[in-house]
């Protein structure tokens, strides 16, 4: 009777071991092929599926990137600009670290034309690389207007165009962080 428990242990843990498929990648029996490995269209390819032909879908109207907010202020439009100056808040006090990181991105991104205390002299208009002449930063003129217009500037350009929109490059925290650089800059 002792025997007949060892030798069904034995018989149970020689199952287990030879039930187990070590092929991980194996799924064993395939009912339906063609649904469990479906032909997916190449992301470029031609699709007859579609009206278009085209397989790589457009996002869903009105799809934002993760993280970001639409904007709603339009490019070169005066009133635009100043309703921004007017409904836009700065998120940052100008404490040293918002400063030194607005430095920072003011040195990548708009040092070349304005220079390196915002005077408007920075080294693609001194060097006749870039026609027109970037507005002082540290003057009454940009320094009394509200940041939310600044901000519009940066994400949208100048009213005139001459000054591009620089929305695309830097990100809307760093926008107001430049600001706060240009503050600390003034006269
Ligand atoms: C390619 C050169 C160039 C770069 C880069 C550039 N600017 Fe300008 N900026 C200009 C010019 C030129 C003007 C004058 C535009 C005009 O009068 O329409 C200007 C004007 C401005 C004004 C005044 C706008 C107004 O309402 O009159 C502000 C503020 C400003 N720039 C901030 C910035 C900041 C901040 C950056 C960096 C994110 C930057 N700019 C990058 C060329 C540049």
């Amino acid at each position: 009777m002792k025997n007949l428990g060892k030798l069904l242990l034995l018989a149970l843990v020689a199952v287990a071991f030879t039930s187990c498929n070590k092929d991980q990648n194996n799924p064993g029996y395939t009912f339906y092929p063609d649904m469990q490995y479906s032909q997916a269209y190449e992301t470029y390819s031609e699709n007859p599926v579609f009206a278009d032909g085209y397989t790589n879908r457009a996002p869903a109207e009105g799809t934002i990137p993760r993280g970001t907010m639409p904007y709603p202020y339009k490019a070169k439009s005066f009133d635009d600009q100043v309703l921004a100056g007017v409904e836009l808040v700065n998120p940052f006090k100008g404490d040293a670290s918002v400063v030194a990181e607005g430095k920072r991105q003011y040195d990548i991104f708009c040092i070349s034309c304005h220079g390196a205390v915002g005077a408007g002299d920075g080294y693609l208009y001194a060097s006749g690389l870039f026609p027109a002449k970037p507005t002082s930063l540290i003057e009454d003129y940009v320094q009394n207007k509200p940041d939310g217009e600044i901000y519009h500037v940066i994400t949208m350009g100048s009213l005139s165009g001459l000054m591009g929109a620089h929305g695309s490059q830097v990100r809307p925290d760093k926008r107001w962080m430049i600001i706060n650089y240009v503050r600390s800059l003034a006269k």
